[in-house]
């Protein structure tokens, strides 16, 4: 691969997260990229491809993107790559996305992960601090301690509830850890799954949720 690729792709998908509120900001890319080249260090993988994947993976997220544009598929075109090249980082990023666990599972260790290590960020410390970041961004309460979460349901659904941030807790990021498939990607976890049970009891107490 051209050593300008990933150069010329970074300035493309900057410009873009910087739109984002702060839960899929350019800080989000720095930390995905961070936990990948840990969990690459142990598992492999081909590094160009992952790191280009992580770059790319939310330009086009759903939750972000204009009627008609999609910006991933543009950058890819522009991007100096084989179509080789092009197809595996679709796939990878297909894989990528949570949707309420309705998507397929990675089929490469590139997808594998990419895929552990954007959902290391969605758990743990910085995991709460998104959580609320994107809640406040489309004005969901903190907490609704009587609200049910929903485990089973369909893209449009989980995409379109409106559920509070507390109960978004229950019906992806505390799935989290059991979803993780490389053994790094699970040790790291396990910590972060901790903490987000302690903050969750603890916010219990202070705000009588009790059960
Ligand atoms: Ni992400």
């Amino acid at each position: 691969m051209n050593s300008e690729t990933i150069a010329d792709c970074r300035v493309k998908v900057k410009s873009i997260y910087e739109q984002f509120d702060a839960s899929h900001d350019w800080q989000h890319i720095e930390r995905v990229l961070e936990n990948a080249r840990h969990i690459a260090q142990a598992e492999g993988g081909d590094w160009a491809l992952i790191e280009l994947a992580v770059l790319l993976h939310d330009v086009s997220d759903p939750k972000y993107k204009k009627a008609g544009e999609d910006p991933e598929q543009e950058i890819l075109r522009e991007l100096v790559l084989t179509d080789k090249e092009r197809s595996d980082i679709r796939s990878i990023i297909r894989t990528v996305s949570f949707k309420g666990g309705t998507n397929g599972e990675p089929e490469s260790i590139e997808g594998r992960i990419v895929r552990d290590a954007d959902r290391l960020d969605a758990i743990g410390a910085i995991g709460i601090a998104r959580a609320f970041a994107y809640g406040g961004a489309k004005g969901r309460k903190l907490y609704d301690w009587d609200e049910q979460a929903r485990t089973v349901m369909t893209e449009s659904e989980y995409r379109n509830g409106d559920t509070s941030t507390v109960t978004h807790f229950y019906e992806k990021l505390l799935l989290l850890k059991e979803l993780m498939v490389t053994d790094s990607g699970k040790q790291m976890a396990e910590e972060r799954h901790q903490y987000m049970l302690s903050f969750l009891e603890q916010l219990q107490n202070e705000t009588d949720g009790k059960k």
